[in-house]
């Protein structure tokens, strides 16, 4: 992994989640009707969750990218930041966003969940909305979940179990994971 230091300004961060809000109105506008399970977190509090965990961890990675938001401010801040994502419409705007805000955060179009990790065996019976097809996009990276200090993802309600699996089955002593819910806001689960 790269190593890089930065300390983006909260005027910087602003303009950033601002730019997130606009894409996910012209996302939702392309899309019309179509599902899509693409929903951003609180973005202005992602940021300052990624500011107070910034002495615990130098790389991060988000599972399930969308727009890009998250990981380029964590790349902002510092962090060596990554994010996967299956659809690659959003992967697109994310790497225009990226440059629009001369971030190095990188981005895969592609499944975070790795080939040996059986997700349907956590989501039985559930409705579940992450995407179970999909290549992983690990190696196209060049990066394993294991080479991550901190690990974010907003999971659907009733999905954080297969998160919080999928870090402790892939990531290495010491990976945090950081999620979000809309009610409950953000969780730090230590591995
Ligand atoms: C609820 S949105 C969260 C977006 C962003 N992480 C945030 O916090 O604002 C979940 C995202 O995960 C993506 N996704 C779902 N299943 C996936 C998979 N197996 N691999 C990669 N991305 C996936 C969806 O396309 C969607 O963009």
């Amino acid at each position: 992994l790269r190593r890089r230091r930065g300390e983006a300004d909260d005027a910087t961060l602003h303009a950033l989640c601002r730019r997130g809000d606009e894409l996910f109105a012209r996302f939702r506008a392309e899309r019309g009707d179509e599902f899509s399970s693409f929903v951003p977190a609180d973005h202005a509090g992602a940021c300052a969750m990624l500011r107070e965990l910034r002495p615990r961890a130098d790389s991060f990675l988000e599972l399930g990218s969308g727009a890009g938001v998250v990981t380029i401010a964590a790349d902002l801040l510092g962090y060596d930041a990554y994010g996967i994502e299956i659809e690659p419409r959003l992967c697109d705007y994310a790497r225009d966003l990226a440059d629009e805000f001369g971030s190095d955060a990188r981005f895969a179009v592609g499944s975070f969940l790795p080939d040996d990790f059986d997700a349907a065996a956590v989501l039985a019976d559930a409705d579940f909305h992450v995407t179970l097809d999909g290549t992983p996009a690990y190696d196209e990276l060049g990066v394993g979940l294991a080479d991550f200090d901190l690990v974010y993802a907003f999971p659907w309600p009733g999905e954080e179990e297969l998160f919080v699996r999928l870090v402790r089955e892939h990531g290495r002593r010491g990976t945090l994971l950081l999620t979000y819910d809309a009610s409950e806001g953000f969780t730090v689960h230590e591995r």
